[in-house]
């Protein structure tokens, strides 16, 4: 029997250049989606770059042109480095799109009319000079525990601790290098607490074959013991300025406010594969309906687990489209068992790889003897 077979790869980050850890999973999804076109079913491999957030918007402003241009420019080094290392796409889109507009107005619309949004107000560091709420990332102080000066708002890479921004001491804005004052505003929360979600995910993490073992446990871990509530709503809204897409109120006006990167992200997946259906003459609803009979499988890396196993399967549900058949997930590509970095000199972008001269044969060949079904590091 032929089976109908939609493959994602997660979405880089369109502020970015492709690097070899990048390429563990575009030539693991690669090799797996040739595997099965070769088997004769029909099988189709969609991405798209991630295009939203407040990086994109501010490494656009730091280069002089506008967040649109920054991402036509980075899509094209991304296409050429994916064609680089034989990573044949069927299709390789962009979330800056109608189609995923589309599907984030329409599955947010759906979540609001089941009652799984709710509005509430918290209080954020904001950048007074800058004018714009400030990310964790962009806010940099003392570590609350060692003390190691310029450390980030969210963890310490000195003594590791994880703390909330307002935990730094002498807080300043990496944005504008000004102190961080707190303000209020509203905010959209989709309600991952909401007994609906917790039961759905209780019984559509234990199914068998979703997930890998290891990442089942980690399910586990974040769901808690039956019973017990451990899920917390997720803010799904930003502020003004951001470069996404404006959250409509139920008339369809403008709110004001822009959907975080991370709903319309795996969103994007829809987004690339409609338009692909567009341009092939394919059925969107065959393959995403409820209680569709095809197969779809997300290969992600370990580090976005929560965004596709949490939040991802219990939108869908409540949207009412198909949830993943199953989501796999590998470990990170580490240089001497660290994190590639570029201040240790051992980054290695796609494209300096293949300017050396060195086969991408290589490469895959090297991934496709080093990767299992495991969640495993693989050290370069
Ligand atoms: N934009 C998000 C994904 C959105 S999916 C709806 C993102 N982008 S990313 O550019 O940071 O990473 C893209 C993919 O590459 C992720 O699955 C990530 O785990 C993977 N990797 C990034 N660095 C990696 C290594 N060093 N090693 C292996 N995989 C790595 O996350
Ligand atoms: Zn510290």
């Amino acid at each position: 029997m032929t089976r109908k077979i939609l493959v994602t790869s997660a979405l880089p980050y369109a502020n970015g250049a492709i690097h070899l850890g990048h390429l563990v999973e575009y030539i693991q999804t690669d090799i797996w989606t040739r595997f099965q076109k070769l088997r004769g079913h029909e099988c189709w491999h969609v991405c798209a770059d991630d295009t939203h957030g407040t990086p994109i918007m501010l490494r656009a402003e730091a280069e002089g042109i506008t967040p649109e241009q920054l991402i036509e420019r980075v899509h094209a080094e991304h296409s050429r480095d994916f064609a680089g290392f034989h990573v044949a796409f069927d299709n390789y889109y962009t979330t800056h799109s109608d189609e995923t507009r589309h599907y984030s107005e329409d599955i947010f619309g759906k979540l609001r009319a089941a009652g799984l949004i709710e509005v509430r107000a918290i209080e954020q560091y904001y950048d007074p000079v800058k004018r714009m709420f400030l990310p964790d990332r962009f806010i940099k102080g003392e570590c609350p525990k060692c003390g190691t000066p310029d450390q980030y708002g969210d963890a310490c890479e000195s003594c590791g601790a994880a703390y909330a921004p307002t935990d730094l001491k002498n807080p300043y804005s990496a944005v504008s290098g000004a102190p961080p004052v707190l303000k209020s505003s509203d905010h959209f929360f989709f309600k991952l607490s909401d007994p609906r979600c917790q039961a759905f995910l209780r019984q559509w993490t234990q199914q068998e074959e979703r997930l890998q073992p290891e990442a089942a446990n980690k399910l586990q871990e974040w769901l808690g013991a039956p019973g017990e509530n451990k899920l917390t709503d997720w803010d799904i809204s930003r502020d003004a300025p951001y470069f996404g897409f404006e959250i409509p109120d139920e008339s369809g006006k403008g709110t004001g406010k822009y959907f975080y990167v991370w709903l319309d992200a795996p969103i994007g997946y829809m987004g690339s594969f409609r338009n692909f259906c567009t341009k092939k003459g394919l059925d969107f609803d065959e393959f995403w309906g409820k209680g569709s009979k095809t197969e779809l499988y997300h290969f992600i890396g370990k580090d976005i687990l929560y965004f596709h196993a949490l939040f991802w399967p219990a939108e869908l549900e409540h949207a009412g489209y198909r949830t993943p058949t199953k989501v796999f997930a590998h470990g990170f590509l580490t240089v001497d068992g660290a994190k590639m970095s570029k201040s240790r000199g051992t980054f290695i972008s796609a494209e300096s790889y293949l300017a050396q001269g060195l086969n991408p044969e290589w490469l895959r060949y090297y991934f496709a003897a080093k990767l299992n079904g495991t969640m495993e590091d693989i050290d370069l």
